[in-house]
């Protein structure tokens, strides 16, 4: 299968290439990335030693460029796309909403309208469970959930999603949407969470926690995501929504401590701060559409998939320091600045 994947530099993107590749002997990718603060061709450079220019192609290149995504599309005998392109830091939509259209909205129209003129196949639209907006204490979200996006990311995530949907009734353009709960695992942005908590802790800083802590995440594994979005590849039916989740339902003050008793530090390094505006209080996936329809479950506990995650960190300190360009700092120091941090 000749696959497109887009934002395949990105941490998703990249454990996705790496497990499509070393699991279907006969996939083909081409991956197109922008190269954005956040994507790095080293987190491929494995897949590079061993595929480049046989079974792995890379373009360097823009998914709101119109000629270069339809050259792309009908000069290369593509069966799917598969795309994760996006802007995808919350707090980065909050400063600055508009790359976030311009990617996440503008961007995927131009991927859809160039693979239905070149009459691709199969499309997978990688979404989130953020397009659902916040839960209260108790519920989940199915596909069925209205979408509420509180955020300029998530609003500008849900409108891709209601293009790609517009996509699948007006032209019968077979489009699948996968919506999935917070990732983890190795090549993470530290600008997130768990790869963030973990740097910190490692240099004994303090550790910026928004509000009470007592936000809920549901925390999944990036190898199940991406075996999810492969299931959906193969198996997914044209026009649906699934859901994917670890079952993985967790404070961020949980998530925090457990680093910390993981990396042998003081919880005296965790920091209350001025809380992220409009902060979703609580994700949690039902996804029994998934199970039934895919034969999808996520199969990392997440005790193990944290300790092999911070052991991954733990080995890759130079990637880590790698990743944190001037970009990355600048954005930092100006955000936390302002929380109080
Ligand atoms: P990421 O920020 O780590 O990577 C994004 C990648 O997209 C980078 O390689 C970047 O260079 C590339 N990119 C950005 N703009 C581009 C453009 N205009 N043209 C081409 N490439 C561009 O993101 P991620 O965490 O890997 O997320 C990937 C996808 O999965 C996103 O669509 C995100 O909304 C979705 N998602 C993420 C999570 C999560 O927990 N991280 C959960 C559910 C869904
Ligand atoms: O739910 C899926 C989404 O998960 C994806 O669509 C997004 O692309 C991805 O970035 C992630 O969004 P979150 O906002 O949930 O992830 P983040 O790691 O930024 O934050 C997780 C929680 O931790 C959230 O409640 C905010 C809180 N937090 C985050 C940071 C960076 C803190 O308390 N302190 C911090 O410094």
């Amino acid at each position: 299968m000749h696959i497109l994947v887009t934002g395949g530099c990105g941490f998703i993107g990249a454990n996705f290439i790496q497990h499509m590749l070393h699991t279907y002997a006969d996939t083909v990718i081409v991956n197109l990335d922008k190269l954005t603060y956040a994507g790095n061709r080293r987190n491929l450079a494995e897949v590079e030693a061993s595929f480049l220019e046989t079974r792995y192609f890379f373009v360097h290149g823009d998914i709101c460029d119109q000629s270069l995504v339809t050259d792309l599309m009908h000069g290369f005998p593509f069966d799917a796309v598969v795309h994760f392109a996006a802007e995808s830091h919350v707090d980065r939509s909050i400063n600055d909403p508009f790359p976030f259209i311009t990617t996440n909205v503008l961007g995927t129209q131009n991927l859809l309208e160039a693979a239905r003129q070149a009459k691709i196949s199969r499309f997978v639209h990688v979404s989130t469970d953020e397009v659902y907006g916040s839960l209260g204490p108790t519920g989940v979200f199915t596909e069925d959930t209205p979408l509420a996006p509180n955020s300029p990311y998530s609003a500008s995530k849900a409108s891709s999603d209601l293009l790609a949907r517009a996509y699948f009734h007006t032209y019968a353009f077979p489009v699948m949407i996968t919506r999935c709960s917070n990732n983890y695992g190795p090549y993470q942005f530290p600008e997130k969470l768990i790869p963030l908590t973990y740097l910190k802790a490692t240099r004994n800083e303090p550790i910026p926690v928004y509000g009470d802590g007592l936000n809920v995440r549901d925390w999944i594994h990036v190898l199940d995501h991406c075996q999810g979005v492969a299931a959906t590849l193969f198996k997914g039916q044209p026009g649906a929504v699934y859901n994917f989740g670890g079952d993985a339902e967790r404070t961020n003050l949980e998530i925090v401590r457990t680093i910390l008793r993981l990396t042998g530090k003081s919880e005296e390094l965790i920091t209350f701060v001025t809380d992220r505006p409009g902060h979703d209080l609580r994700y949690a996936m039902a996804f029994e559409r998934s199970t039934r329809d895919l034969g999808w479950t996520p199969k990392i506990s997440f005790d193990e998939g944290m300790e092999q995650t911070l052991h991954w960190y733990q080995d890759h300190g130079t990637w880590l320091d790698e990743v944190q360009s001037g970009a990355y700092r600048q954005f930092m120091d100006t955000w936390y600045k302002t929380r109080g941090a």
